[in-house]
């Protein structure tokens, strides 16, 4: 429900969208049916081209355990050659394209068991995430189908998908489908950890009848794969979900080598903030902080990194939240009761340690969890900062920073916020109306939640995506999605 005077959510399909109903995981039924699903490996990856396909052999490790789970096939440069020289657009009408979109809905749903499988092995998620993630991609096959049947969408050409790692089939599905459903084709290269999800994804997507030339599949590093994708100018465009950093070199390629309409749509990282008052429900609050913060092990764009706890209240939230830290279980993302799972690969737990590292030399620490030794489990943590000017990037992990301010200092921290030069989501724990709408209207971010947590953007009802250094627009799963995907047109006719 938007809060009393703010924009309604878009939803263009009120009447004929559904989302995605998920698995109930409270029904042991289902439970012991998912589990019964559940493959014992995961099958290894090559690149799945119109062509012929070569490369080099490289390990995909487990972050749970750091053992070897499958092997992939990185794409060698005549790969990624041939691959562009057979793409093509999608020539099917458009009532059949989305008619294959929506059989690729569900045949996700129905692989429910290699599809989490491959959720937890490759990218180490719970079951909550899980479930997530496949009712998300299920959502966007969905929206963009029924808006391409609408909208008529005239394809551009071929696109370049860049996905990254902790989305690997929500984010990656997303920016596909749109591509797709639009009429173009579709050269997907998965984030380097997660290629076993995207071409369990792929292989679905082809099985629902899209044709192989209008989707192919170009693992390998960013550097050189991605790199080989974004500097051809036989491309029509780049969809990139990743890191700032990496979306600036992309830029920078594009406006080199391809043609100066050719769209870039990035989403990129965030320095999330969230504001709690006193007038603030504190139970209400700190649910919504501890999931905000620590779901996903942080690793999301969209988690909280810095929170502001008006100061009268501080010193008895702050109790409160570390309290509800403790109560968080960490552990194998397929144990049923874990709530948070490792980080995705031993960088990113280095460059998270390095962080709290440095705070606790700082005297900073507040609070800090105790994590298995195996594998990468990073520590959710809860350092004190003076305020989000403290941070100098994103810390992609379960690290939440808390900093407590004057009530008359307010427009002072929504000026620090603005400051960061980032705006993707921000969140909001007041019970006062009027501070609603200010609060909201002078923050810069994409998404804004307001007495409640600032994850999991729902598709149609949230579209989601951000301004400044958090991405270039449209938001995901909202109306201005599709149309950056085919060419602005207008005809005339007389007589
Ligand atoms: P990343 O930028 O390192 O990698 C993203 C993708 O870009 C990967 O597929 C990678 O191989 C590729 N890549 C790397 N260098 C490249 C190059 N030079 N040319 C072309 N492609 C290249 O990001 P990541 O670590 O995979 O993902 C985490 C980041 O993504 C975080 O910053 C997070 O905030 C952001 N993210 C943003 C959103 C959003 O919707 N705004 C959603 C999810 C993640
Ligand atoms: N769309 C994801 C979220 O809202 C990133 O958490």
């Amino acid at each position: 429900r938007p809060p009393q005077g703010l924009r309604k959510p878009a939803d263009i399909f009120e009447d004929e969208r559904k989302n995605s109903q998920g698995a109930d995981l409270s029904d042991a039924e289902t439970v012991t049916r998912i589990k019964q699903l559940r493959p014992t490996a995961l099958p290894d990856v090559e690149p799945i081209t119109a062509g012929q396909a070569t490369g080099a052999l490289e390990a995909v490790n487990s972050p749970t355990t750091g053992d070897q789970i499958a092997a992939v096939t990185v794409s060698d440069s005549e790969t990624i050659s041939r691959a562009i020289a057979h793409a093509s657009t999608w020539d099917a009408p458009v009532s059949e394209r989305a008619r294959v979109l929506r059989h690729a809905a569900e045949l996700y749903e129905a692989n429910l068991g290699p599809i989490f499988t491959a959720l937890a092995k490759e990218a180490g998620k719970t079951w909550l995430d899980a479930i997530g993630e496949l009712r998300e991609a299920v959502d966007f096959l969905r929206y963009y189908a029924t808006q391409a049947e609408r909208d008529r969408p005239v394809p551009r050409g071929v696109f370049a998908a860049i996905s990254p790692w902790n989305f690997p089939l929500a984010i990656f599905t997303g920016q596909i489908s749109a591509a797709l459903a639009a009429g173009n084709g579709v050269l997907a290269k998965p984030a380097e950890q997660t290629p076993v999800i995207a071409a369990i994804a792929v292989r679905l997507l082809h099985e629902a009848g899209v044709p192989r030339s209008a989707l192919q599949l170009l693992p390998g590093p960013g550097q050189t794969v991605g790199a080989a994708l974004t500097h051809d100018p036989r491309i029509a465009g780049v969809v990139f979900t990743g890191s700032t950093e990496t979306a600036k070199l992309i830029q920078a390629s594009m406006a080199e080598r391809l043609a100066p309409g050719a769209p870039l749509i990035a989403e990129t990282g965030g320095l999330n903030a969230m504001i709690v008052d006193s007038t603030a429900l504190p139970e209400q609050a700190v649910r919504d902080i501890v999931a905000s913060a620590f779901q996903s092990a942080g690793q999301r764009c969209s988690a909280l990194r810095c929170l502001y706890v008006q100061e009268d209240i501080a010193p008895s939230l702050i109790e409160m939240i570390k309290g509800a830290m403790d109560e968080l279980r960490i552990g194998d993302p397929w144990d049923l009761s874990t709530d948070i799972g490792p980080v995705i690969d031993t960088d990113a737990l280095a460059t998270i340690q390095n962080h709290i590292g440095q705070a606790e030399n700082e005297g900073r620490v507040l609070h800090r969890l105790h994590v298995p030794e195996r594998g990468t489990f990073a520590a959710p943590t809860l350092i004190s900062v003076s305020g989000i000017s403290d941070l100098d990037r994103e810390i992609f992990g379960p690290v939440l920073h808390v900093a407590t301010f004057k009530s008359s200092d307010i427009h002072q921290v929504i000026a620090d916020i603005n400051n960061s030069g980032y705006g993707l989501t921000f969140g909001l724990h007041t019970r006062i109306d009027s501070r609603v709408q200010e609060i909201a209207d002078g923050v810069h971010a994409g998404n804004i939640y307001v007495n409640r947590n600032q994850i999991g953007a729902v598709v149609g009802s949230q579209p989601f995506g951000g301004e400044g250094l958090s991405g270039t627009g449209p938001k995901a799963g909202g109306p201005l999605y599709l149309p950056r995907f085919a060419r602005p047109q207008s005809a005339t006719k007389t007589g």
